[in-house]
């Protein structure tokens, strides 16, 4: 993993929108991008050379709750470990950050589960806790 270089917090919006607009994953306006990455705890890229080809970020209180967002290797690094570098550097921060008891979510994509499984995170419902629950905000609902 040499050719590889972990960057810390230095998430852009032209990274974001890049990695993303690779992978199926919902567009967001620059606009949103760039405020949302403002919030951000913590953030990792990775570089091959000068190419960004991995990002994932933690969003929360910083404390009691953490939520990863955004783990996305760009397609054809895939299945190299890259996902892994990037899901150990993150969970590095939350483990240094959190609180005893601290809550750790994220939304896996169709397929993905068995990916986040390898970090420690278990599919809900499970041991009396119940599903996680969702709902996608249309803008327009909101005007
Ligand atoms: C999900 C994703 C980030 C995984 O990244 P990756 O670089 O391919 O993963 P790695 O090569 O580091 O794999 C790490 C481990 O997870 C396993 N793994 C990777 N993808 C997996 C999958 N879909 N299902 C089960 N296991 C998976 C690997 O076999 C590897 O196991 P090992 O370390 O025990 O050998 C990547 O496929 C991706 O960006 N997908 C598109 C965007 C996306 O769906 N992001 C997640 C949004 S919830």
């Amino acid at each position: 993993m040499e050719q590889y270089r972990i960057e810390k917090n230095g998430l852009t919006p032209e990274i974001y929108e890049n990695l993303r607009a690779q992978v199926p994953l919902q567009h967001y306006d620059r606009a949103d991008v760039i405020e949302a990455l403002k919030h951000t705890l913590f953030s990792v890229v990775i570089w091959e050379g000068q190419v960004p080809i991995g990002i994932g970020r933690v969003v929360g209180d910083g404390r009691i709750v953490f939520f990863i967002k955004d783990v996305v290797v760009e397609p054809s690094k895939q299945n190299c470990g890259i996902g892994r570098m990037i899901m150990e550097e993150l969970m590095q921060y939350i483990r240094k950050n959190g609180c005893r008891n601290a809550y750790v979510g994220l939304m896996a994509l169709t397929g993905k589960e068995d990916f986040y499984k390898k970090f420690g995170f278990r599919v809900r419902p499970y041991d009396g806790q119940g599903s996680g629950m969702t709902q996608l905000i249309n803008r327009d609902e909101l005007m």
